[in-house]
């Protein structure tokens, strides 16, 4: 490539090309229906992580991870994209994310704690949250999709009746709509959270993923939230999620919570995780902002797509990640409308009902893919409207 050529991570990979991958996203439904629903993307991965994996493969270095290699490369990546001072000293790699969670969780709280989260939200959420036997609570998101200070209030106000103390898991940015939650939004939830005794975990993954005019606020630099614990990974925004890694930042009055998972642990993240995960906090910027200047275009080329072949649903333009939510309720489709979308149009999104009831009746469609399979994937969806 010379310098004058621009690289478009998200035009490289034909259908073909992706039709041979084995992961979820292109293996779950048959080769008729064009896959935009899992958090994968359409990319070629960033060269530093290629190299960094192919190394270890080289030298078999394939035994268990050691060090706070993964600490140290998102302490520098944070440094640099958000000006958020991190010590690796409040870190701490766990598989994954949803694990990392659940960790947390059973950490600070005793079993009687409930959580709060804020559908539609990210379903395993309120999946692994039952699992573990906790009351959870639903503090609804405004019609915007944004934190909603109204809800908030009231089931924190439950947990104070109930004296248990409780927690709040948010998703910062929101996954599936698309939100970059505000400094003054999570102000707010501060505030509420230190009047009502709420602990916070703040799940960041989709953090690097910002659309122009919009910024990631990490929860832990904001005024009154020092407590909160996070739980952040390289896998959604490098495309990672089969090389298991993810990490665990506190601030210093987390490090007693910290030490304790650590202690409890033997192995945690996978060791060539690490290695990729690292790499691409160390070496991935540019191929980063290649792909959110990919993603800026999409996000734009779907409304207009929205617009022209299902006209009447609600695009909630995305401020950050790859995965637009889209209410489908206006179009009066006879049932849910991923399911239909589907089995009618071939093209497979997100049902709305994965991220709880509130979300019935929306899809959310995963655009980390080429512009040709994006206007396909929507004509399909269109012709569907178009056969009533
Ligand atoms: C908000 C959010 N959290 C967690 C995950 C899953 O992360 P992990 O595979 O590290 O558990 C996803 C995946 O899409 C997600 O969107």
């Amino acid at each position: 490539m010379t310098s004058m050529q621009i690289f478009h991570p998200l035009q490289t990979l034909s259908l073909t090309q992706l039709q041979r991958r084995q992961s979820a996203k292109w293996q779950r439904y048959g080769k008729d229906i064009l896959p935009l629903w899992v958090a994968e993307m359409d990319v070629p991965l960033a060269q530093p992580i290629i190299d960094a994996v192919q190394n270890a493969m080289e030298m078999g270095d394939t035994g268990y991870g050691n060090g706070d290699a993964y600490g140290e490369a998102f302490a520098e990546f944070a440094l640099a994209r958000w000006n958020w001072t991190v010590d690796p000293v409040d870190t701490f790699a766990v598989i994954d994310v949803l694990t990392g969670i659940t960790e947390v969780i059973a950490q600070i709280s005793g079993e009687d704690v409930p959580v709060v989260i804020t559908p539609p939200v990210y379903g395993p959420f309120e999946k692994y949250v039952t699992r573990m036997g906790r009351k959870l609570l639903h503090a609804v998101l405004t019609p915007e999709g944004r934190l909603n200070p109204e809800t908030l209030e009231t089931a924190f106000a439950a947990i104070k009746k109930a004296r248990t103390g409780g927690i709040v898991l948010i998703s910062n940015p929101h996954n599936p709509t698309g939100v970059s939650h505000t400094r003054a939004e999570l102000e707010m939830l501060s505030a509420l959270a230190t009047t009502y005794g709420i602990r916070i975990i703040s799940d960041e993954i989709h953090a690097p993923l910002q659309m122009p005019g919009h910024e990631f606020t990490p929860i832990l630099t904001v005024t009154g939230a020092e407590s909160a614990i996070v739980v952040t990974s390289a896998s959604k925004s490098f495309n990672l999620a089969g090389l298991k890694a993810a990490l665990v930042v506190g601030g210093p009055p987390s490090r007693a919570d910290l030490n304790a998972l650590r202690e409890g642990h033997v192995h945690g993240a996978s060791h060539l995780g690490v290695i990729s995960h690292a790499a691409a906090y160390h070496s991935g910027g540019p191929w980063i902002d290649a792909v959110i200047a990919d993603l800026n275009t999409n996000r734009h080329l779907l409304g207009d797509l929205v617009a022209k072949h299902l006209p009447g649903a609600h695009y909630f333009l995305p401020e950050s990640t790859y995965l637009a939510w889209v209410d489908c309720r206006p179009l009066q489709l006879a049932g849910d409308p991923a399911q239909i979308f589907e089995e009618q149009g071939k093209v497979a999104f997100s049902p709305g009902s994965f991220f709880g009831d509130e979300g019935a009746g929306h899809v959310r469609i995963n655009f980390a893919t080429s512009p040709t399979i994006l206007t396909e994937a929507l004509r399909r969806a269109g012709s569907v409207l178009l056969a009533r």
